[in-house]
């Protein structure tokens, strides 16, 4: 597998609460290792662009709005298989389903409002790392 990059983002629920270090501190303490972030406020519009692989899910417009409700942080994270490894320490989508310990189980207040997004696979992590960030912002 080696050394991956994934695209993470905290999201309003979170940020809106103070979050940010409790969260990273999960991040680091799993191995991985941050190696870019930034604070942004989206607009429903980016949103929308980020999320389109959901448009035609019923919930896609209150994602949006979501989304762009606050200020999020995205950040890249890199470690030995990270993609997974960032999803098992983000937990299932729905926290009442989140194994203890991971984020969502401790911070995530609903299905929607579930404080972290994740990248699901390379292609989509390459993506989604080149949305937010410039290659001369990965510093490693
Ligand atoms: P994410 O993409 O944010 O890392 O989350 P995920 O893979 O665990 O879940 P996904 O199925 O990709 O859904 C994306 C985000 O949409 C919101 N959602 N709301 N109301 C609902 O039933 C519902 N289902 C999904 C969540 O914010 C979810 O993380
Ligand atoms: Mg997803």
């Amino acid at each position: 597998m080696g050394v991956e990059r994934t695209l993470s983002i905290i999201k309003p629920d979170a940020t809106t609460r103070n979050l940010t270090g409790q969260i990273n501190a999960k991040f680091e303490a799993a191995g991985l290792r941050i190696v870019a972030q930034k604070r942004i406020q989206l607009t429903p519009a980016q949103a929308g662009q980020f999320y389109a692989v959901h448009a035609e899910r019923p919930f896609y417009g209150e994602l949006c709005d979501f989304m762009a409700s606050a200020p999020v942080v995205t950040q890249v994270l890199e470690g030995e298989g990270a993609i997974a490894k960032n999803r098992e320490v983000m937990g299932a989508t729905n926290p009442a389903d989140a194994a203890p310990g991971t984020i969502r189980a401790e911070f995530a207040q609903s299905v929607g409002e579930n404080s972290v997004h994740g990248s699901d696979a390379p292609e989509t992590a390459a993506e989604e790392i080149a949305f937010f960030f410039s290659g001369l912002e990965l510093v490693g």
